[in-house]
This record gives C-alpha cells, sequence and structure tokens, in this order.
C-alpha cells in the first residue's frame, strides 16, 4: 500500500525502529525495493533526489509506477524526494502525489533555513506531503570517497528544538558524524550528541550517509530517535559489482544486487509488520 511517511515514521520511532530510505535510479531498481520489502513483510520508503536520470526525472511517471506498484503489495510503501534545493521540484513532486519531500537548506544560515523550511511546510502540508528538514550539515557526496575534509557541520542540539518549533518539520535530519559516501577511514558518531537531540526533539530523526556505518551503530542510534536511514553508495556500490564481470542480463543482475544489498540493512534495523 501506498502510505504517507509520517505515521510510518511515527510509529519507528515509537518503537525505536527504523524505515529505510532506499534510493532508486530506474524502475528496475524502484521494483527491486519493493518486491524485498514485501518478502521481507517490511515498510520501506523509496527515494528519489533532484535530478534522478531519466525516465526517472519524470516525477509523475515514477510516481505513478511506485503508487501501482505499491498498490499491489499488503506492506507500506513511501516515496519521498531527497535533497532537494530547488522550490520548483518540491512542487513538481507534491504534484505528482510524492508520500514526502525533503527541502535541504542544512548549508544557509539557521534563519534563511527556517524561512525557507516554513514556506515548504506551508505548501506540502496542505496538500497532505509529510516534509523532512535538515540542520547541520551532512558532509561527503554519496558514490564518492569523503576523506576528512567532508565539509560536514554537526547539529546542535538547542538549535534543532528551536528549528523543529519554528518550522513545523515532520522530521529532521541530523550530523553526528555519517558522511554521504565512503568513510576514508572509521565512522566517527557522536552518541552524546544525538542522546541531548533525542531529548530536545520531538519528531522522527533521520541519518543520512547509512552505507558503510556499520550495524551495531545504526542500532544503537535507533535507540535515541533515528527512524529514518538513507542508503545510497553502498545499493550503486553492489550494482556495479554485479554487473563489473560483463554480465549478459544486467538488469537481472542489478535487480538482484539491490534487493540483497537492501536486505542487509532492512533485516537488522526495520521491524516486521504484524500480519
Ligand atoms: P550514502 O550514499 O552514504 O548511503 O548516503 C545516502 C544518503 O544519505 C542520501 O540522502
Amino acid at each position: 500500500m501506498f502510505v504517507n511517511t509520517k505515521e510510518m515514521l511515527v510509529k519507528a520511532r515509537e518503537e525505536h525502529y527504523m524505515v529505510i530510505g532506499a534510493q532508486c535510479w530506474s524502475l528496475n531498481t524502484a521494483q527491486a525495493l519493493i518486491n524485498t520489502a514485501t518478502e521481507l513483510n517490511m515498510p520501506l520508503i523509496l527515494m528519489l533526489w533532484e535530478g534522478a536520470p531519466e525516465p526517472m526525472a519524470d516525477l509523475e511517471v515514477i510516481a505513478n509506477f511506485v503508487k501501482v506498484h505499491a498498490g499491489k503489495t499488503h506492506v507500506p510503501i513511501a516515496l519521498h524526494l531527497d535533497h532537494a534545493h530547488n522550490i520548483d521540484t518540491i512542487y513538481q513532486a507534491i504534484h505528482a502525489g510524492f508520500s514526502s519531500v525533503m527541502f535541504d537548506g542544512s548549508e544557509l544560515p539557521f534563519d534563511e533555513n527556517v524561512a525557507a523550511t516554513c514556506e515548504v511546510v506551508k505548501m506540502a502540508h496542505a496538500c497532505g506531503v509529510t516534509v523532512e528538514a535538515e540542520l547541520g550539515h551532512v558532509g561527503g557526496m554519496s558514490g564518492v570517497a569523503a576523506g576528512d575534509d567532508n565539509n560536514s557541520t554537526l547539529t546542535v542540539p538547542e538549535e534543532a528544538r528551536k528549528f523543529v518549533e519554528l518550522t513545523g518539520v515532520d522530521s529532521l535530519a541530523v550530523s553526528i558524524g555519517t558522511v554521504h559516501g565512503v568513510y576514508a577511514g572509521e565512522p566517527h558518531i557522536d552518541m552524546e550528541r544525538l542522546k541531548k537531540i533525542y531529548n530536545e526533539v520531538d519528531v522522527p530523526l533521520v541519518l543520512h550517509g547509512g552505507s558503510g556505518t556499520g550495524i551495531e551503530l545504526l542500532q544503537e542510534t535507533m535507540q535515541y530517535g533515528i527512524s529514518k536511514l538513507n542508503v545510497m553508495t553502498d545499493l550503486m556500490n553492489a550494482t556495479s559489482v554485479a554487473v563489473s564481470d560483463g554480465s549478459f542480463l544486467p538488469d537481472l543482475d542489478i535487480y538482484a544486487a539491490v534487493a540483497d544489498c537492501v536486505k542487509g540493512y532492512m533485516e537488522p534495523l526495520t521491524k516486521p509488520m504484524l500480519k
């Protein structure tokens, strides 16, 4: 079933598990993700980034595709626009019927991030669409080695409370040490900072840069409000490996690689639905 993202995440926060926000970049990968969620009997958020390649660039086409396939399964499936900087793209996603949108003002000064996020919240909530925003900045770039100079800025707990109060966002992406892409060394997660944010903020928290963070650390973060985990690099790397030997049927190999990879996150982190 095609669902609203907010309810999914509020339940995950209350019951201390994570819904995986898995990036899709083709109809094939979207289908593999929906089928895996069905097989595992678990909820899932399909994500699409702003400026994704054809045919995913047409938000209406992908929204209709996901709605049809989500309608055929009993597990909750949401469709989310990831890292949008452009209000026009957000408007298109809302119009196309996405479940949720992320406005990424994480590199703006606090007041500007608040003002722009408020605009998005007003527009999205009027249409029943859930909004994620980011405070602090998770650096690096998906698919690319992040290095030590990954331009992250950690989230300040008191500012997080103020930000949520001022904007009315439904979920908040926080920067606590994860990076987009491949870690240069070991991940250093500031668990004390996360605990403080969890005590200050009552909306579900989102962790970007899931790839390579490690299941044990991730399991610890879900005790402190992390209810959605974004994963992209591991999915893309798994598919590159699967087709690098000159695969005869690359679509099938990509499908299998995506399914296997996302299982590695969903099985230890997401709770199965009651049958
Ligand atoms: P990774 O590419 O590090 O998994 O991060 C994905 C992400 O956070 C997308 O928003």
